[in-house]
């Protein structure tokens, strides 16, 4: 990300609430690298009331369409932090669709 010219600002440690993969201390967590380029612009949600931990239940294994799928929710909050409606959403891995479904939601 820094060789293509982001500045990395921070890294989100997303709770899953439930447990995931493993066998002795089992990952309960994913990191969310958050990172910026260009110009700072006006930002939706004040970010000085949010923290680096995200606690969010993780889609149940039984009920996931793709092994690694992501919730809406996570997905809504990143994108109304760092968006304005109207504005282009990317996702480069899009697997089953959170970025898809929570952008359509959000306009
Ligand atoms: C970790 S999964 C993403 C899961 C997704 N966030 C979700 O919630 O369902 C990564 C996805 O990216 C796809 N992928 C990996 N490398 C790719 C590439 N070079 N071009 C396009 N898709 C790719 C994989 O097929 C997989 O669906």
């Amino acid at each position: 990300m820094q060789k293509v010219g982001f500045t990395i600002k921070n890294c989100i440690v997303w709770d899953k609430v439930n447990m995931g993969i493993g066998w002795q201390y089992r990952f309960q967590h994913e990191f969310i690298i958050f990172a910026v380029k260009g110009k700072q612009r006006v930002r939706r949600v004040p970010f000085r009331n949010v923290t680096d931990i995200w606690r969010l239940p993780r889609i149940l294994g039984n009920k996931t369409v793709h092994p690694t799928e992501k919730p809406v929710a996570l997905m809504e909050k990143i994108i109304l932090n760092s968006s304005e409606e109207g504005e282009t959403v990317v996702d480069f891995f899009m697997g089953s669709g959170p970025v898809v479904e929570a952008s359509r939601k959000l306009n």
